[in-house]
Order: C-alpha cells, then structure tokens, then sequence
C-alpha cells in the first residue's frame, strides 16, 4: 500500500482483493474517527471509475446497498467503506468453505436474492443503473453463523458501482469483460447497451445461481463467443436444475422467467421483482406454518 495512505490509517488487519487489472485493492483497516474495521478501496492508476463510484453513492443510502464512509485521500483514491465481513456471495457459493453454503434451505436462499433485488430496485428508483449485478459483487454483512435451526444467512448488500452510471447518460460505454458475460441481458451482449432492465436480466441468472449453487452455463463448456451467441438465441440457465435443489415450484419459475425475457420492454421491472420475491417469501412462510413444507419438493 501507498506510503502517503499508510500515515492516514490506525491499522491495516489484512488484504481483501486485488483487482486482476491492478485498478484496484481492497484492505480490512481500521481509520481514525471511524469506530470499527472498514474496508478500504485504494485505486491504482485509473481513477475515474473509483470517482465516479464515491461521486454516486455520496447520497445514496439503503440497508441492502454498500455504505460509502468516507474519501480518505484523493491521490491515490481512497474509498472508506462499511466492511462486509462475510465476503461475497460468490465465495460463500462456490469457494473454499462453500460446503456450508448448501446447508441454506430454498427459504434461506430465496431472502438473499430478494434482498439484493432491494438493492438493484433501490437504484433504480433513483434512476441508476448497477451494471455489473452478479454474485462477486453481493456482499455479506457478517460470515455464515450457526443458530439453533441451522446456518443463518447474513444481511445481504449489493457493492462494487464501479460501472454504475445514471441511466440517462447515453455517453457512458459498457464494458464487456470475460467472465461477466453470463449474466449479461441479449441487449448488452449486441449493442453494449445497459439499461434498467439489463440489471434485471442479471437478477435472474443471479437468482438461478443462488438457488442452484452452480455458476450459470458452466455445465455447457463452450467458449464465451459460442455461449454470447446461444444466449442471444434464446439460451438461458436450465430450469430443470431447479428441480434437484427443490426450487423447481411454479412461482420460482415464473419469476425467473419473466425476469429474463428476450424483449426488455416485456421484461419484469426490478420493483416487480423485489415484490413478487417478499411476496414468495410471505406465502411460503405463511403455508409453513399452516401446513409443514410449502410445496412439493420444498426442504
Ligand atoms: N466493503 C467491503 N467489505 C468486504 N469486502 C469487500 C468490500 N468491498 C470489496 N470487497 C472485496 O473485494 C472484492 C472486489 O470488490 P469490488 O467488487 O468492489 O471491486 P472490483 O471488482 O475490483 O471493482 P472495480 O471493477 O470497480 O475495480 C469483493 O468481491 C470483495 O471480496
Ligand atoms: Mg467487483
């Protein structure tokens, strides 16, 4: 880390991330007049998207959203953010320790992906689109715990808005980097273009991650410029994997379904989403209680 930014902080407990482009690293620390550890994101040599990041989220605030606290230092760029101390979801999926990640009952599972729907409904409410929904950029608010019904699903945030943009501000480029490309909506993956319902299109796949615990299309093996071309096609996740984690009901499917339309006009919004999710979540909880398991195949 930067000798000048070193001198700014208490104490560095540890290193998070470092960014395959070297854009970026992320540090646990702790930072004076800040109670607690932080993480702190420190950009190396483009620094734009890191500003425009802080410049977003200065007046956003919402409990499913990545808190900013503060700008350390502006050279290098410096962003204080609140620490998530259970990483991402994408690690808590299908890292080292993901082994606990399948003890999350399709309850468990369907609440993550509403909550991040909150997040991405958030922002778009205030006109912003994410551009870059998928599970390494979900964070957890705390590691995995064990309570007296089984593992506890922490509070889930939606993080990284490096290439969040308002979604009026048609001079802004996608970007489209290997290994995002499996969340991206036909209408990315063609014109590069990034709309509201483009996020939406991610929540699906994201949704159909999370209740399958497998990365999408990894069964298919096929190169990326073949999987860009089926999913233009009409190619999506298999549903019928749904089936063998019981989240194969019809309400799952249709949410997934309608989530990942072809013709983005037709596609749900994100706060249809965000509803019809809480509204699942309701019901199962409320037939639970009446009638044991909500549906067949339900754990
Ligand atoms: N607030 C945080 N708390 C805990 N871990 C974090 C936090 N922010 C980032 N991380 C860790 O760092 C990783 C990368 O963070 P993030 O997605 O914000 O950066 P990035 O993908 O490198 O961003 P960019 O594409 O903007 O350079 C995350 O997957 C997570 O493991
Ligand atoms: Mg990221």
């Amino acid at each position: 880390m930067d000798g000048r930014l070193l001198s700014k902080l208490d104490q560095v407990h540890s290193f998070l991330w470092k960014d395959l482009d070297e854009r970026s690293e992320t540090y646990s620390c702790t930072v004076p007049g800040i109670q607690g550890r932080v993480a702190v994101k420190v950009f190396g040599r483009t620094t734009q998207r890191g500003s425009e990041e802080a410049q977003l989220l200065k007046d956003l605030e919402h409990p499913n959203l990545i808190r900013l606290l503060h700008v350390l230092s502006c050279n290098p760029l410096c962003l204080v953010f609140e620490l998530c101390q259970g990483g991402s979801l994408h690690k808590l999926l299908h890292g080292a320790s993901s082994t606990s990640s399948r003890e999350f009952t399709v309850d468990h599972r369907l609440r993550a992906v509403a909550q991040a729907v909150s997040g991405v409904a958030y922002l778009h409410g205030k006109g912003i689109v994410h551009s870059a929904v998928r599970p390494d950029n979900i964070f957890l608010s705390h590691p995995v715990s064990r309570g007296p019904e089984g593992a506890v699903m922490p509070q889930v945030i939606l993080g990284d808005l490096g290439l969040a943009r308002f979604d009026d501000n048609e001079g802004a480029e996608s970007t489209l980097s290997f290994g995002t490309l499996r969340y991206m909506a036909p209408e990315v993956l063609l014109r590069a273009s990034y709309e509201l319902p483009s996020d939406v299109f991610s929540c699906s796949v994201m949704m159909h991650e999370v209740l399958t615990g497998s990365i999408p299309f990894s069964d298919l093996n096929i190169p990326s410029h073949i999987l860009v071309l089926k999913v233009c096609a009409g190619l999506r996740p298999d549903l019928d994997s749904l089936r063998a984690c019981g989240a194969a009901n019809p309400q799952v499917v249709s949410i997934i379904v309608s989530a990942w339309e072809e013709d983005l006009h037709s596609r749900t919004t994100s706060e249809e989403l965000e509803q019809s999710l809480f509204e699942l979540i309701d019901l199962r909880q409320q037939s639970s209680l009446e009638v044991g398991p909500a549906l067949p195949g339900d754990r």
